[in-house]
């Protein structure tokens, strides 16, 4: 069975960047999801390396695995429908994500945590849910962040910005997000924009935040802040 022996090869060694039905306990259908992804692969061109991956060759979807090296995903304005599983080692060199204006949903997985190059996450204009995960705090050369227009709740993690010192852009607004603004935002002294406008956050100003010199642009209206900006 040597076709089989490939295939479950491939299937560990994939990067796997696989939407299933949104939201709630659907059956995912091969079909649809084989469509999905076709509709990917067109999206990005049509690249040569995929050109084993077509509709009567539906079930082979870790031909992603070839894409191990796969640094920018932009799939922004397709109508994507679904949650985004990015599952495995592979992906982990990607650098940048742009999945804005789509109709994506459910989480942001933990996993995003360890794409340790990762400097842009795009994921405005969806139906995200839950809430954003500490991991990401950790992504050292996260440098844009824009989760605005979607249903995130909880706190914004309250490390957010500590240790991803290249941190330019926060977007975050039009959300559900609760409690503090975190101290860190601005620890590298490079975040220039910063809006969270729409959401219940609370608390005061972070004097982190008020006296980072790059700030150009806030927005935090709509939010029950107190206190003085110094
Ligand atoms: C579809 O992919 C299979 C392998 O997965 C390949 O054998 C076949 O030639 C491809 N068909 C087209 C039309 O590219
Ligand atoms: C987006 O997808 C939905 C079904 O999921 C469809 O009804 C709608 O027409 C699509 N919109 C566009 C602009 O393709
Ligand atoms: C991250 O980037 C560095 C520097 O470009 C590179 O050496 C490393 O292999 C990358 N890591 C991954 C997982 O791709
Ligand atoms: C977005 O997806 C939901 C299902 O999660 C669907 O009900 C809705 O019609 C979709 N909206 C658009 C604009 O495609
Ligand atoms: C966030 O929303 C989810 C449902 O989408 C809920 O289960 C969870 O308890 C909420 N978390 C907070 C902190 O409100
Ligand atoms: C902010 O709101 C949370 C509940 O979401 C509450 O526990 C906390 O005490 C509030 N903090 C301030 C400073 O108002």
């Amino acid at each position: 069975m040597p076709m089989l022996r490939r295939q479950h090869t491939r299937a560990y060694l994939c990067l796997l960047l696989v939407l299933v039905p949104c939201c709630g306990f659907q059956h995912y259908m091969a079909d649809e999801e084989a469509q999905l992804l076709l509709q990917i692969k067109s999206a990005w061109g049509d690249p040569p390396v995929l050109a084993e991956w077509n509709a009567s060759a539906s079930a082979a979807h870790c031909i992603f695995g070839r894409l191990n090296k796969l640094q920018d995903l932009d799939l922004s304005e397709n109508n994507l429908t679904g949650h985004l599983v990015v599952d495995g080692f592979a992906a982990v060199s990607l650098k940048m994500i742009y999945l804005g204006d789509n109709n994506l949903s459910g989480i942001i997985p933990d996993f995003f945590g360890r794409l340790e190059n990762l400097t842009d996450l795009i994921l405005y204009n969806n139906n995200f849910c839950g809430e954003i995960p500490a991991s990401i705090t950790r992504l050292p050369s996260l440098s844009y962040l824009d989760l605005e227009n979607n249903r995130f709740n909880g706190t914004l993690p309250p490390e957010l910005g500590k240790h991803s010192l290249y941190l330019a852009g926060v977007s975050v607004g039009n959300n559900d997000l609760t409690g503090a603004i975190p101290e860190g935002l601005c620890n590298g002294g490079n975040l220039y924009s910063f809006s969270a406008s729409s959401n219940r956050l609370n608390g005061s100003i972070p004097a982190g935040l008020a006296n980072c010199a790059a700030l150009i642009k806030l927005n935090l209206g709509s939010n029950q802040l107190s206190g003085q900006v110094r």
